[in-house]
């Protein structure tokens, strides 16, 4: 297998201008939780599911032990605040695949969504070795596209209707980088 499965059992602390990306665990429990009850993350999440008190203490207890996915917590250097998460997750080995997620609680528009991807995305290529790193981001989500195009990140195409919220249907749109893709740094 040419993918470096260690770099996802340890995954490293990365730090970029101004963030630190951590590995998540329960330490962060309180940034999660409010993230959680955003209402405007939710939406543009298309999070539908509401977590318990439990069910989020028992999914960050178990990360650390996880050897498949990546979830950083992204924590401003300045003031040591939790920013939000970036996450890489499904990992399909075989092909040298992972899908990417990243969701702030707050502060948009402030360039902190850049910089975590350009790291998360670095990690993928440079220490895990994927070959490709996919997400889905919904048709109304244009500053999430921004950034992901910003990063160097192709749109590929549409899934229709693929989001059902206040009962109507909305598309997403398919995004993708590879690593022999160029990876824009401004
Ligand atoms: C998506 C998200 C991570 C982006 O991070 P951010 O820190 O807010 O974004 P940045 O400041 O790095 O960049 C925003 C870019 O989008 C642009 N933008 C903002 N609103 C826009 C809009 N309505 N249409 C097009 N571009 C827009 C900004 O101008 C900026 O681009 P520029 O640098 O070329 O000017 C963050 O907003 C977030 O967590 N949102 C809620 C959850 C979410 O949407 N997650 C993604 C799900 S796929």
């Amino acid at each position: 297998m040419r993918i470096n499965v260690g770099a996802l059992s340890e995954v490293a602390t990365l730090q970029t201008h101004r963030l630190r990306l951590e590995p998540q665990s329960t330490v962060h429990f309180h940034g999660v939780w409010s993230m959680l009850h955003n209402e405007e993350g939710r939406r543009l999440t298309g999070t539908h599911t509401t977590f318990t008190e439990e069910q989020t203490r028992l999914h960050l207890e178990k990360l650390p032990l996880r050897h498949d996915r990546a979830d950083w917590a992204i924590i401003s250097t300045a003031d040591e605040a939790y920013l939000g998460e970036v996450v890489l997750n499904d990992l399909d080995a075989d092909n040298e695949s992972m899908n990417l997620r990243i969701a702030l609680g707050g502060n948009f528009g402030r360039g902190y969504g850049t910089e975590a991807v350009r790291a998360a995305v670095a990690y993928g290529f440079d220490q895990v070795r994927l070959h490709r790193i996919g997400l889905e981001v919904f048709a109304f989500n244009r500053r999430a596209q921004r950034v992901y195009e910003k990063c160097g990140f192709t749109r590929e195409g549409v899934a229709r209707d693929a989001l059902v919220w206040n009962s109507e249907r909305l598309d997403a749109v398919q995004m993708s980088i590879l690593a022999t893709d160029p990876r824009p740094v401004e």
